[in-house]
């Protein structure tokens, strides 16, 4: 981590037949690799499979932040971390024991993040927020990249960071995913968030690595927490 802001490139907009050199674009600049697992169930798109997310794991330069949109991920999700990811986060909205999920990626090797769609308010994860490492509030309905910004979701991006502001010790990480940009990052910041998922931002633009600078800098200029 740079100054305490993450930049997470995501690859669900990456070419899917070259990702050894579509990661290596960015991991000189960016902290930690999105990878989107899509199961079809949970979300109307289907990404890669649990075998294929391991080939990934193993080939990326970069440390795995895996985001789980899949149902019933009570029994996946600790099979991420012990596939190698660095944190591991599922929905709060497809979990069946969200207590027990916690505890089971926590045991299993790696940081453990709970995610939230647009519809779902902040009190529903605030019980658990003292447990994770990472809260993901989602910017776009999940499942695809490429959507626009929800900008009314900075509202729950500033009532969870002053619930965070209160826990004593290790905080968890304000994690925003889905039209983050150069338009948008600041406002996102602004409000709370430290780290920051961009998919088509990074992937679309003519230098990747060089627009992941750009984002950091606009966030670190924006956070002041
Ligand atoms: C959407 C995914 C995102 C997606 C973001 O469901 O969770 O990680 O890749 O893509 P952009 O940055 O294009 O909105
Ligand atoms: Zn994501």
């Amino acid at each position: 981590m740079k100054n305490n802001i993450l930049i997470n490139p995501s690859i669900l907009n990456a070419k899917f037949d070259d990702l050894a050199n579509e990661i290596a674009k960015v991991s000189q600049s960016a902290d930690q690799l999105h990878l989107d697992i899509m199961d079809n169930i949970f979300v109307p798109n289907f990404t890669f499979d649990f075998q294929r997310a391991k080939e990934i794991i193993a080939f990326s330069d970069l440390p795995v932040d895996a985001h789980l949109m899949i149902a019933d991920p009570d029994n996946s999700a600790p099979k991420y971390a012990q596939a190698g990811c660095v944190s591991v986060t599922f929905h709060l909205e497809a979990a069946k024991n969200i207590g027990q999920t916690i505890s089971d990626v926590k045991s299993s090797g790696a940081k453990v993040g709970v995610a939230v769609k647009p519809g779902t308010p902040f009190s529903l994860v605030e019980p658990f927020i003292e447990q994770i490492d990472l809260l993901l509030i989602m910017t776009v309905e999940p499942g695809f990249g490429g959507q626009s910004f929800m900008h009314e979701q900075m509202d729950k991006v500033k009532t969870a960071r002053s619930r965070i502001e209160l826990i004593k010790g290790g905080k968890p990480l304000i994690q925003v995913d889905g039209g983050i940009s150069l338009e948008t990052i600041g406002e996102a910041a602004s409000a709370g968030a430290n780290c920051f998922v961009a998919g088509s931002a990074v992937y679309k633009s003519a230098d990747p690595d060089n627009m992941v600078q750009l984002l950091r800098k606009s966030a670190e200029e924006h956070f002041r927490y």
